[in-house]
This record gives C-alpha cells, sequence and structure tokens, in this order.
C-alpha cells in the first residue's frame, strides 16, 4: 500500500507558469506530454457544460488545453496573468472568439466570488491552476468553490500530488469514486512509502462527486498526479445548502 508523506505544499509556483514553465512546454508537449493531453481532451469533450460563454483560469498558453474543442461557445474569455502566455494563446487560439479580462479571480478576500458576479452565466474551467495558488486567506479550495460556485457549471483539472517518484509502468487514467487519496496512489505507484507534494487538492468538487486521474510527466524524474471534477448546479447543491458533503477528505 501506498503511503503519502506530506512534505510541503504548492512550492513549485515558478514550474507553473512563465518561462521556465513555456520552456518545458516546447520541450515536452508534443511528445512526453501528449497522452496527458490526449487525456485532457477527452475529459473536456465529455464535460459539456449547458453555456455559450467559457471562462478559462489560468490558462497559460494553451499547452495542454484542447482548444479545437472550444468552437462551439460564442465567447471565451481568459484569465492569465503572464503577458507571454496570453500573447501565445491568442495566437494559438486565433480562430476562436477569445478575449483576455485582467480581473484575478483567485486574489482578494472572497476568491471565486467574481466569477458569479461578473460572468454568472458562463462555464467555467480552470486550468492547472487551483493546485498551485492557495486561496488568499488560507484555507482549501474546496470550500471556496462550494461557497462561491455551487450554482455555477465548472470543471477543473488540477495537481493532486507530485512527486520524484517513478510511477508503475503503463498507470493510465482511471475514474475513482473513493474519498482515500492513498487508494488512488496505490493505482499509481508501486507499494511502499511516496515522498510527495501534497497540493491540497483532493476531490476538490467534493467526496461525493466522481474524479479522473491522470498522469502529467512534467519533465524527466518528475510526475504529477492531475485530478478532473466536474461541478453541475443541481436543486440539491446550493448557498444554504448542507456544507458538510463537501469539505475535503480527511486522511485515512
Ligand atoms: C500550470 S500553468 C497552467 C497550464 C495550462 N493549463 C497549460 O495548458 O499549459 C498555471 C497557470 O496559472 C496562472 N496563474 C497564476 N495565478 C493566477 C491567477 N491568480 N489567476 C489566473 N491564472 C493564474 C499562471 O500564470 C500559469 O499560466
Amino acid at each position: 500500500m501506498a503511503e503519502s508523506q506530506e512534505i510541503r505544499r504548492n512550492v513549485w509556483l515558478s514550474d507553473a507558469g512563465g518561462l521556465r514553465y513555456h520552456l518545458r512546454a516546447l520541450q515536452h508537449r508534443r511528445r512526453r506530454w501528449q497522452v496527458f493531453r490526449d487525456t485532457v481532451a477527452a475529459w473536456f469533450a465529455a464535460w459539456r457544460p449547458p453555456c455559450d460563454r467559457l471562462v478559462l483560469v489560468g490558462p497559460s498558453a494553451g499547452h495542454t488545453l484542447p482548444l479545437a474543442r472550444m468552437r462551439g461557445f460564442s465567447e471565451i474569455v481568459a484569465l492569465e496573468p503572464d503577458p507571454i502566455a496570453r500573447r501565445w494563446l491568442a495566437w494559438r487560439a486565433r480562430r476562436l472568439p477569445l478575449r483576455f479580462d485582467g480581473i484575478d479571480v483567485l486574489s482578494g478576500d472572497t476568491p471565486l466570488s467574481a466569477l458569479q458576479t461578473v460572468f454568472p452565466d458562463a462555464a467555467v474551467l480552470f486550468c492547472n491552476v487551483l493546485g498551485q495558488v492557495a486561496p488568499a486567506g488560507g484555507g482549501h479550495w474546496h470550500e471556496r468553490l462550494a461557497d462561491a460556485l455551487a450554482g455555477q457549471h465548472w470543471a477543473s483539472y488540477h495537481d493532486v500530488i507530485s512527486t520524484d517518484v517513478r510511477p508503475l509502468a503503463g498507470a493510465g487514467p482511471v475514474s475513482c469514486d473513493t474519498r482515500r487519496l492513498e487508494t488512488v496512489l496505490e493505482r499509481f505507484w508501486p507499494g511502499g512509502r511516496l515522498a510527495l507534494v501534497d497540493h491540497e487538492t483532493f476531490r476538490l468538487a467534493g467526496p461525493s462527486q466522481p474524479a479522473d486521474y491522470a498522469l502529467w510527466p512534467l519533465g524527466p524524474g518528475r510526475w504529477h498526479l492531475i485530478e478532473w471534477v466536474v461541478h453541475r448546479p443541481s436543486g440539491g447543491i446550493g448557498r444554504g445548502a448542507d456544507r458538510s458533503a463537501l469539505k475535503p477528505p480527511s486522511g485515512p
């Protein structure tokens, strides 16, 4: 059985954006990252939110995004602070109705709440960002999402853990409804202790929502376990609903 060992949290932000990340993407996007990119494309294709507008939070230059599958939206708004990424994404998405907005929905006293007020009718895709940026004021994204976006369609792919330990050969994408992170880790890594960075995003849409997992081989000797979750608003989940079901899962 794999045992998780929490070492530190969200420490590789410089790898997640800026020049260093773009250089990695140039090097690995078409080969090392291809299987992961195909997986993200399949996740996105299955999502199909009933919205005309899509908001991308942290798309970078779209290195892992299935841009060709976004043609059905009448407007796509990208929220991305990296100027190199914005220029590159604008070029890559030149056939899409893409525009940029300077609003920062991850900061402030009530992170994410601006998504509801500024883009109430839009679906929101968090593009591998919530495992790399902690909510201002502390806490977990689980509670923030449950508070701010209960009534909105959103999906996210994000780092759950990252590690230098080589995964099992052939460990492919899986769907899991387990509430134990260790059970997911066992599908990807051999038994024993696993030195890892916990990005504190496991079961981000709540423990009752199914989740998908895949490996992102960021670079030689570095692997990220990525989770994909979807939230669809329903009468049963909303402001004032029982939020206890939306707390982050606790350890074993
Ligand atoms: C790992 S990268 C995303 C990778 C991207 N999905 C791709 O396909 O290459 C994380 C991104 O989040 C962006 N980011 C950081 N803070 C942000 C914020 N407050 N709002 C929106 N994006 C942010 C970074 O600039 C970076 O481009």
